[in-house]
């Protein structure tokens, strides 16, 4: 019998993330819109169409250039774990995963990246992660609409090593939705003006997921308890 192989349209791949980022989700149901997305996640979220996890990875080796198997990483909304995969590329060897989805963990857990596994979302509330765990935390396509709150910022800083570095790649054009406007960006620069950590980055960069723009934050982490 003769396979027909249906490609997936940039139209098709932009309408199926539009859906879950729109901002009529609660968390709940976007935990469940990425549990039945998993298999076409991969397709229309393509390494080409959608460049985040790349993106990510390239940040957080311009963070970590040495030393490199020695880098404690948790990757925050891992999804099926494209980061994960690029940050092996790169020579990163201690990777953990936190995701609320266990369809798009079972998936990371195939490509066999990843050390450790956090079925969890990140919110305000705390994590069962210890503070002062990782060098580095990343998190590539996790802020949006229904996703990651703002408020979390505060325990990405909470669970980072202090001197450590976050890492965090998201659409830019999120930044104006309703979650973040006067919200998200502000956060940060309270953070950065009481010293909680330092903003050593804020980039855009093109072709994030099709032909929209990235935002690249790195922020190093100083004295969290403060
Ligand atoms: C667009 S995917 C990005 C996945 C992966 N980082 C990548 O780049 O392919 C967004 C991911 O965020 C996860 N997510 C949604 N809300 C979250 C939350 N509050 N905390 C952590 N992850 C969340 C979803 O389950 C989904 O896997």
């Amino acid at each position: 019998m003769e396979v027909i192989q249906i490609e997936v349209t940039d139209n098709e791949a932009y309408d199926n993330n539009a859906k879950v980022f729109s901002g009529g989700l609660n968390k709940t149901q976007v935990k469940e819109y990425y549990d039945q997305w998993v298999e076409q996640y991969e397709k229309d979220l393509a390494p080409g169409r959608y460049n985040g996890p790349a993106i990510a990875a390239d940040a957080v080796e311009k963070s970590f250039p040495r030393f490199k198997e020695k880098v404690t990483v948790l990757d925050v909304a891992a999804g099926t774990g494209f980061l994960g995969v690029e940050l092996i590329e790169r020579g990163y060897q201690h990777l953990h995963a936190l995701d609320p989805s266990e369809g798009m963990l079972r998936r990371a857990q195939e490509k066999n990246v990843y050390e450790k596994f956090f079925c969890e979302f990140l919110t305000e509330d705390k994590l069962p992660i210890k503070a002062d765990t990782y060098d580095c935390v990343t998190c590539a396509g996790g802020f949006g609409q229904g996703h990651i709150p703002s408020g979390a910022l505060r325990e990405l800083l909470r669970i980072t090593k202090p001197g450590g570095v976050i890492v965090i790649v998201m659409r830019e054009e999120y930044l104006n939705n309703e979650d973040y406007k006067n919200c998200l960006e502000p956060l940060m620069q309270e953070l950065h003006n009481t010293g909680k950590w330092m903003k050593l980055e804020k980039s855009i960069v093109p072709k994030y997921f099709c032909e929209k723009e990235g935002v690249v934050y790195r922020f190093r982490v100083l004295h969290q308890r403060l």
